[in-house]
């Protein structure tokens, strides 16, 4: 095995003596040399026994710091290949009403979309309560993979009042985006929404269809989005973003 160092942790060495446990040491020099660029997207770490040899650590505690890298979305596992650092998260603002195309764009990625299914449907009852709306209304649902430079990053269903945008079924949405639609050819003017953010885990679709592993940590946001002129809800979305990429950030006032 080599024991030949890497320019990241030829300094660094752990104190026995410090109040603060050894896996979070390790994990604080490996969290430094990845927000500091020494350990780059994808770099592959050293494997688990590797590194417990160069730090003189047990196993266990290494894989106490890994696991808690995982979790804070620094690093990646790949089932038999190893461990990876994980590409930094997207910042995602919480204060504008914009769309999916609209943040790719806002960060020099280039926005897509595939589309699974668009279809019309009659509103269940948690459509209707949502929409306040009559038994008879129709809904379009549109299900889409969003991508970013062609990589997945969220799961999103989109359910839209038929009555506004009559047709909308027929578009064909892939890499086109729903809000430049509705404007552009139904003159929708979007006024404002109401959105929720909760923490949940992959289901195996879902991880089927982002790349990600059963179980990794998404972002369930659900907006219903207002018309310009008036109370009228018009969207209801459920967007599933892959958490290991995704970062919200709102600045507060006291
Ligand atoms: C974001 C929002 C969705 C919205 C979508 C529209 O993903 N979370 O609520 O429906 O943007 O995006 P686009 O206009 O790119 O299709």
């Amino acid at each position: 095995m080599s024991t030949r160092q890497s320019p990241w942790e030829k300094t660094l060495i752990l104190s026995r003596n410090s109040p603060v446990p050894l896996y979070c040491q390790l994990k604080d020099i490996l969290k430094a040399a990845i927000e500091c660029g020494k350990l780059k997207p994808n770099d592959r770490l050293p494997p688990e026994t590797e590194l417990a040899q160069r730090f003189q650590v047990s196993r266990m505690t290494v894989r106490q710091a890994l696991i808690e890298l995982e979790n804070e979305g620094f690093i990646r596992r790949r089932q038999g290949r190893g461990t990876f650092v994980a590409e930094p998260k997207f910042r995602q603002s919480l204060l504008r009403l914009t769309s999916f195309t609209e943040d790719m764009q806002a960060r020099g990625l280039k926005p897509g979309g595939r589309v699974l299914s668009i279809k019309v449907i009659l509103g269940d009852k948690d459509l209707m309560q949502r929409f306040r709306a009559t038994p008879d209304e129709r809904f379009v649902r549109l299900e889409r993979i969003r991508l970013a430079d062609g990589e997945p990053m969220a799961l999103e269903i989109s359910f839209l009042r038929r009555k506004f945008c009559p047709g909308i079924e027929e578009i064909d949405f892939t890499d086109q985006s729903l809000y430049a639609i509705l404007h552009e050819q139904f003159g929708l003017e979007l006024g404002w929404a109401s959105q929720t953010i909760e923490a949940k885990l992959a289901n195996e679709y879902e991880a089927k269809l982002l790349g990600v592993q059963v179980g990794s940590p998404m972002l369930l946001m659900q907006r219903i989005t207002y018309l310009a002129d008036s109370l009228t809800p018009i969207e209801y979305v459920r967007s599933s973003y892959r958490g290991d990429r995704y970062q919200l950030y709102v600045e507060v006032k006291r």
